[in-house]
């Protein structure tokens, strides 16, 4: 083992792409505690600070009195509880769904789903910028895989026509906002394209869970696009929901079929019931309070004016997620640590995670965030630029 991981961790080393874990001993919601030191918050996708959301906490608490801290077992032996069908019912009704099925994660809701949904006869078109749980299903899926260019319906729509015919189905995989981007597909397009060509369209609504549309709905609701039959949506309860978690939103049949194929949601113990219990009352806090929505938008908007000020490149404006590209993997390190050095955290973003070139620092935005903390982040960030430091 040590042969071969030692010259690999130098090589990393060497390249500005070594990895490591830092610890923090708190989190508030806007701020983190490091060694002591207080950080501004801008590398979390808890966009709307539920994570220490009284309510959230209380319910997460109050399940733990009632089921105990774990589930036991995987969903089908003995692990189904009353709160796992509670979060279902409540996520369905949110995806406007008639079902949903909660995942221990959403890689796991990815695996379980893409491989369920096709095998070796079938074909996976997917967007370029795609996350790495898509791309692990589809590699596990075996079907055979085809990539589109980021964001292009059209480029989409050639790629079906020239090369679906082949095959027994074919699925598309999009993001609904891009994890590391923060740009949006253009969904309603994606989906016309699809229906057209008779092929399924899974949206990874990830980031866009609580995010985009009315009530934080999602990428659907953001188009003003219903669910329909060959329509398929999965999202994570570990970001805007401030808990840990997969989900898939469907027909009853299609959730029948994930609970007797998926693998990832079959063989493996379920969503702790202090989970299933912090998303839940997430969702219902999201609808109790429309203005924690409206506080994430408008320190979008503040967030994205500073950096523009600034003078920073960003790779996009459209949603919390507002990455600035650097290009250079070292640079971007040594931007990230000099951030870190004046109070703010924000992870550099490097290969493979992103392509060659488009290293950048991801800050995201939070409902939690004061504009006085986005602004005194601003004037040291100026302050950097005009030194030529950043
Ligand atoms: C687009 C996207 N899909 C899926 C996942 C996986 O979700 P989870 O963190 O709940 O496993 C993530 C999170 O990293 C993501 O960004």
């Amino acid at each position: 083992m040590n042969n071969k991981a030692v010259p690999l961790l130098e090589a990393l080393r060497e390249q500005g792409l070594y990895r490591e874990l830092r610890e923090i001993e708190s989190a508030n919601g806007a701020e983190i505690v490091i060694d002591g030191k207080t950080y501004l918050n801008l590398a979390s996708n808890n966009y709307l600070g539920l994570t220490t959301h009284p309510r959230v906490v209380r319910a997460a608490t109050e399940a733990i009195r009632r089921y105990g801290t774990g589930s036991g077992a995987s969903r089908l032996i003995s692990g189904t509880m009353s709160i796992h069908a509670e979060l279902e019912q409540a996520l369905a009704k949110f995806k406007q769904t008639e079902c949903a099925l909660v995942f221990s994660t959403g890689y796991m809701a990815n695996l379980g789903l893409v491989t369920s949904l096709v095998g070796a006869e079938d074909l996976v078109i997917s967007d370029r910028l795609c996350h790495a749980s898509i791309i692990d299903a589809c590699r596990l899926s075996k079907a055979k895989l085809l990539i589109f260019p980021h964001r292009d319906a059209g480029r989409l729509k050639d790629l079906l026509k020239k090369r679906a015919k082949k095959f027994r189905r074919t699925l598309v995989i999009t993001e609904s906002v891009f994890s590391m981007d923060g740009d949006i597909a253009p969904l309603d397009q994606l989906w016309k394209v699809c229906k057209e060509q008779d092929a399924w369209l899974l949206i990874d609504d990830a980031h866009g869970t609580g995010v985009l549309g009315p009530s934080g709905r999602g990428g659907l609701a953001h188009f003003k696009m219903m669910p329909q039959e060959g329509l398929i949506q999965m999202g994570t309860l570990s970001k805007a929901l401030g808990s840990l978690g997969g989900y898939v939103a469907g027909s009853r049949t299609l959730i029948d079929y994930l609970i007797n194929k998926a693998r990832s949601f079959i063989y493996t113990t379920a969503l702790p019931p202090a989970s299933a219990a912090a998303a839940l009352e997430a969702i219902r806090v999201i609808q109790d309070e429309p203005q924690r929505l409206k506080k994430l938008w408008s320190n979008v908007a503040l967030w994205r004016d500073g950096l523009r000020r600034v003078g920073l490149p960003l790779v996009s404006d459209q949603t919390p997620i507002l990455p600035v590209l650097l290009g250079d993997t070292r640079r971007t390190s040594a931007v990230a640590e000099m951030l870190r050095a004046h109070g703010i955290y924000a992870p550099a973003i490097r290969p493979p995670t992103v392509p060659k070139g488009q290293a950048r620092i991801r800050t995201t935005v939070m409902a939690t965030h004061s504009p006085q903390a986005l602004e005194e982040a601003f004037m040291k960030m100026t302050a950097l630029v005009h030194r030529g430091e950043l």
